[in-house]
Order: structure tokens, then C-alpha cells, then sequence
């Protein structure tokens, strides 16, 4: 391939990261809670039942903030039955993933679980089958001191301090035909703006992102989110996407360029919601909370196939094994994220442990890294700072990619996508500059030169790469570290 250019200058900058933009997010589904995080006959589990083996990963992996109950779980979850004495707490039947939730695990240990892993929880109200009445309860009983009946029972339940949560979610992808009690946007927006008003007179130091539609190959994507903002806009700080990416026609360029996808989604949920603004003469910005992303498509199944006999707890669903090419694409997802920090000030990778997650455990046994913990350790770690406006000169190539999921097939071009994709970090305090670059080309290297103004003297400190020349290789039990980065030095391995 010819050389590739770059140019970046120091002063022209897009914005710069959240830290909220490296969250994750933790599910009641599958094995993600029980068996994940939380499994109390576990060699390594800690007197909570927290696996160390698992938080030791997951320091690693440098999540910031953590999305829970859900998730399409959370739209029938109340949020009573998994607070108070464990042996008193009902098992019930969820309808999000057709099998049996025993609430030994709830809000309260979910908040011991982010502080014992110094990442900020994010909760998501169910305004599914409950409502802005459930909603409120759950921030008495979460933020609010003492001195009234919920905040009192969480001091009972052994609670004394505050959780203190500021980010929550205004329920989770309303518009889908497959959530318990899908809304209109209309009906959606009301209960929401409701909903936060109350949640914010009781605790006005919380910022709150409304449903963003489950989608953009979704019927209801733009016109979901511009009635809901009209909604909600004056009592909210965020909307929220979801994306994620596959690769089920087989087609490894149309997947590794799919997340250009991302950018384009950014930037049509910006646009509406900077319209809404406009219609209203208002300043106000609503950012983005793209709380979930990833590939995920191998274990993605219709809700009868998710029929298991016998309402199972915790079954093994959701597994996904990622292989390199994941990781490709994954790394690209990071990519795009990072270089709309003016706008996207949270994300949540979805999800953490087991089901469609970087981290994989055997209950029991131990737990390893898949392919796409790599790219987003780095994202994470390396991702702090200014985001540089790159000049890319790049050759270009076609690609058309399918989205069969949901009501209708879709096939999205995409006309001229860069072999490279880019973004550049600058991060003052450590006196770094992190390029992350993504070689699309899936037969040639790519020399890249990059002309890097406004510093005064810059040394390669050091450099990563990802890469392996089977790109179905993927990382396992036995062969844990199959796929890993390698450093300057081995790079030639
Ligand atoms: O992350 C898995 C599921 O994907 C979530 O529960 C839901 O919100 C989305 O459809």
C-alpha cells in the first residue's frame, strides 16, 4: 500500500475524553452477575462473594462507570426484591431472558461491588412494567440521607451512607417490540420527563439520559428521538445509543469498516438533538450516552429460542467468543468513540463478564481475557485527554454491510471507508500522545507517516500492537493469551 499521511497539530483539538466514556456494563443475565462478578463458593470469592480473580481483570481493564440492572432485564425488574435480608427476597421468573432471577445479588451489593472496584455506578430505573412513582422510590432509597421511611430501610438493610449515584437511566430501549411494555415515543417521553422531575427534586445533583431509540437500522430511529427530547429536554443531560456490530454475511472488510457506522449515528443524534434545541432558541446541549456497544451476533437469538426448560437460573447464554477480527472491528468501535469526545460523554461497552464480555470465567474455574479485552485496556488506559482533529490522506475502499437483526434487513454502504482510521490522544498531564490506529487493509501493511506539529520534541515511549495472521484465532481456558498485544521489540515475532 502507498503511504498513508497524518497530520495533527496540537491546537486543533475535537475535545476531550470523559471519563465516563470507558464504562461497561454489568447485567442481570446470564452468567454476567452469578457466576461473573458475584459467586460466593468461588476459591477466590471475598466475603461478599465478589470473585478477586475477576476484579483483578477488571482493574486491568480500566472500566470508569457500570450500567446496571439493564438492559432489557431492567424494564421488569422491581428493584424491591433485591434490596434487605437475602433469604427473604423472592425469585421470579424474567421475562427479558426467560429464566429465573433469584435476587441474591441487588442494588446494594451491586454499589459495595463499584466501590471494591473503584468504577462509578450508573442505575437504570425500570420504566418498562413500573413507573416514575418506582423511579423516585429507588433515589429516596439510594441518595437521599435518612430520616424518611426508604432512605431509613436502606440504614436497616446496613446502608448508613448514601450511595450517592448521579448517573441513572431513564429506563432501557423503550421503542423495542421485545421489551416488557415498549412505548410509543410519546407515551415513552411522558413517563420519562415525569419521571425526571421527580428524580431530580429529590436529589438535584443527578444528570439523567433518556432512551435513545434501541437503534439506527430501527423504523423508530430520528423521530423517537426528536419526540422524546421535546419531552424531556429541559430535565435530562444525555440521550442514548446502542450499536452492535456483526459480521453474519461473512464479509470481514464491510465488518471492520462498520463502525464509520457509529460515526454517522453520532452525528444524526447530535444533529436532532441540537434541532430540538434550536426550535426551543436554547443553549442547552444534550450529550451522548452511547451505554451500549460491541459485536455482538453469533449468540443473538429470537425470544423463543431463548425458551430453556424449567426457567433456568443464570444459564450460559449470551457467550460470545470473540476472535481477532472482533477485536478489529472492536478497536474501530473504540476508535469512533473517541474521536466524538466533544459529544459522547459516556459509554458503556456492553457488557463485562460472560455474556458478550471481555472477560470470560468458568464457574469455578478461572477467568481469562478475550480477544477484545485488548483494545479497550488501551482505549481506557491510554485514552485520557485532548482528542487531535487528524488530516488523513488514506486510499479507500467499498463496502456494503448487512444489519439483519430486528424488524427489517437493511443493508448500509458504505462508499469510500479509509484503510486507516485513527485517533490521537494528548494527554498533558502525563506528557503523552497516543496514536490508535487501525490498519484495514486485510493483505497489506500500511506505512503510515505522521507529521505532528506544535510539540516541542516527541520520542516513541513505546508501542502495541494487536494482530495475528489467522483472524478466527481467538483466546480460550487453555490458551488464555493466544491473542495479546505485543510490544516494540517483539513486533517483528
Ligand atoms: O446487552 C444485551 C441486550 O442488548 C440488552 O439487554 C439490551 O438492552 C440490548 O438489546
Amino acid at each position: 500500500m502507498r503511504n498513508v499521511d497524518v497530520l495533527l497539530h496540537r491546537d486543533f483539538v475535537i475535545g476531550t475524553t470523559d471519563p465516563r466514556l470507558f464504562g461497561a456494563f454489568v447485567e442481570h443475565l446470564g452468567r454476567c452477575v452469578y457466576g461473573g462478578i458475584f459467586e460466593p463458593d468461588h476459591p477466590t470469592a471475598d466475603k461478599n462473594g465478589f470473585r478477586q480473580d475477576v476484579l483483578a481483570l477488571v482493574r486491568e481493564l480500566a472500566p470508569t462507570i457500570m450500567r446496571y440492572p439493564g438492559g432489557n432485564f431492567v424494564s421488569g425488574y422491581n428493584w424491591e426484591d433485591g434490596v434487605g435480608p437475602v433469604a427473604r427476597r423472592p425469585r421470579r421468573l424474567d421475562l427479558a431472558w426467560m429464566s429465573t432471577e433469584t435476587n441474591a445479588f441487588g442494588t446494594n451489593e451491586f454499589i459495595d461491588w463499584c466501590r471494591a472496584a473503584a468504577i462509578e455506578p450508573m442505575l437504570a430505573v425500570n420504566l418498562g412494567t413500573r413507573d416514575a412513582d418506582a423511579a423516585r422510590n429507588l433515589v429516596e432509597y439510594c441518595n437521599h440521607p435518612g430520616g424518611t421511611a426508604l432512605s431509613d430501610l436502606r440504614r436497616e438493610h446496613g446502608w448508613a451512607r448514601p450511595h450517592d449515584v448521579k448517573f441513572w437511566c431513564l429506563g432501557n430501549e423503550m421503542d423495542g417490540p421485545w421489551q416488557m411494555e415498549a412505548k410509543t415515543p410519546e407515551e415513552y417521553g411522558r413517563i420519562a420527563v415525569e419521571a425526571a422531575k421527580m428524580m431530580k427534586w429529590i436529589d438535584p445533583t443527578i444528570e439523567l439520559a433518556a432512551c435513545g431509540s434501541s437503534g439506527r437500522r430501527m423504523p423508530t430511529f430520528g423521530r423517537w428521538e426528536d419526540a422524546v427530547l421535546e419531552h424531556t429536554f429541559d430535565h435530562v443531560e444525555f440521550i442514548s445509543l446502542h450499536t452492535y456490530l456483526n459480521n453474519y454475511a461473512g464479509d470481514t472488510a464491510a465488518f471492520i469498516a462498520s463502525c464509520d457506522l457509529m460515526d454517522n449515528f453520532i452525528d444524526e443524534v447530535v444533529a436532532i438533538a441540537d434541532t430540538v434545541a434550536a426550535r426551543r432558541r436554547s443553549d442547552k446541549r444534550i450529550m451522548l450516552s452511547f451505554d451500549e456497544w460491541n459485536v455482538w451476533y453469533r449468540t443473538r437469538r429470537g425470544r423463543d429460542a431463548r425458551v430453556k426448560p424449567g426457567w433456568p437460573v443464570a444459564p450460559p447464554i449470551l457467550e460470545e467468543i470473540y476472535n481477532m477480527e472482533d477485536a478489529l472491528a472492536f478497536g474501530g468501535a473504540c476508535i469512533s468513540l473517541l474521536n466524538h469526545a466533544n459529544r459522547v460523554k459516556a459509554a458503556c461497552l456492553a457488557q463485562l463478564v460472560n455474556v458478550i464480555a471481555p472477560i470470560m470465567t468458568e464457574t469455578g474455574g478461572p477467568a481469562w481475557r478475550q480477544t477484545i479485552f485488548h483494545p479497550f485496556a488501551h482505549f481506557s488506559n491510554f485514552g485520557r485527554g485532548r482528542v487531535l482533529r487528524a488530516v488523513i490522506d488514506s486510499p479507500t475502499y467499498t463496502a456494503s454491510y448487512l444489519d439483519p437483526n430486528g424488524p427489517q434487513d437493511l443493508y448500509f454502504r458504505l462508499p469510500a471507508v479509509p484503510y486507516l482510521k485513527l485517533a490521537a490522544i494528548h494527554d498533558e498531564k502525563a506528557g503523552l500522545l497516543t496514536l490508535f490506529a487501525l490498519n484495514r487493509s486485510l493483505t497489506e501493511d500500511m506505512p503510515l507517516q505522521v507529521r505532528i506539529e506544535g510539540f516541542s520534541r516527541l520520542e516513541v515511549a513505546q508501542s502495541l500492537q494487536l494482530c495475528d495472521a489467522d483472524l478466527k484465532a481467538v483466546n480460550t481456558k487453555e490458551a488464555p493469551d493466544r491473542i495479546a498485544p505485543l510490544r516494540r521489540g517483539e513486533l517483528g515475532r
